[in-house]
């Protein structure tokens, strides 16, 4: 158990929706640099799908235990996975991720995902970015006006909760600090050259949502759509 990552400082598993549950948790980035990494859960038939895996501490992992049995980890995004094998190895999960998703490069994935996967959750869609470097999804759950769940391709900063006091500081810098904003560094690394990703955003923008959560930042709670389409015509112009 030892070489797994230890649990970093997180909040409860908090209801977004029936049956969707999030966690605030963090990540440090480096010495003073704390920021925050979300954790989505969702309930089908008493079985628990996790996106952007995140390991919680002992008394919180009990509390998911209670919540539901954890059957499915999906990696969204490609710079993410670092606690995806303790779910794996000793949740007993089995992990959905994108071919090519290789900077974490264990546990091996049980499933393969592409644009045309059925996710373990009944009525959701996976959404791919077919432009990026590397591979990044998203999941929409059309319930209560649509939820997109996000890894850092979108990510709605609205405050800096969890983050350490230089994170603040540097992510409001960076201008991470917005509504439904598009990952700065995701954004430069994922773009091929000469190319965009307006199109994925573009596509994007036509699924159905009121409400997001990325791996980072807070929850949208309303207007996340508007907000998203504000952003796209700010970085792309
Ligand atoms: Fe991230």
């Amino acid at each position: 158990m030892a070489d797994y990552p230890a649990a970093q400082p997180h909040g409860p598993i908090e209801k977004l929706l029936d049956d969707v549950y999030w966690v605030q948790g963090s990540i440090r980035m480096g010495p003073g640099m704390r920021i925050n990494r979300n954790m989505v859960l969702v309930r089908q038939d008493g079985e628990i799908t996790v996106l952007n895996p995140v390991r919680l501490d002992e008394a919180t992992e009990a509390e998911l235990e209670k919540l539901g049995t954890v059957k499915d980890a999906v990696r969204l995004g490609y710079f993410h996975g670092m606690d995806d094998r303790y779910y794996v190895e000793q949740l007993g999960a089995k992990l959905w991720c994108q071919d090519g998703s290789s900077h974490h490069p264990e546990p091996i994935p049980d499933v393969i995902m592409d644009g045309a996967t059925q996710l373990p959750i009944a009525d959701a869609t996976l959404f791919v970015f077919r432009k990026a470097t590397h591979p990044e999804c998203a999941v929409l759950l059309p319930r209560d006006g649509g939820l997109l769940v996000t890894c850092d391709s979108v990510q709605h900063h609205v405050g800096t909760p969890m983050c350490s006091i230089i994170a603040k500081l540097v992510l409001r810098a960076m201008g991470f600090v917005k509504p439904m904003n598009i990952g700065p560094p995701w954004r430069k690394i994922m773009t091929p050259e000469g190319g965009s990703l307006r199109p994925d955003f573009e596509r994007l923008l036509e699924l159905d949502f009121d409400q997001a959560v990325g791996a980072h930042g807070t929850v949208c709670r309303t207007g996340a759509k508007a907000a998203l389409r504000t952003s796209v015509e700010r970085v792309f112009g």
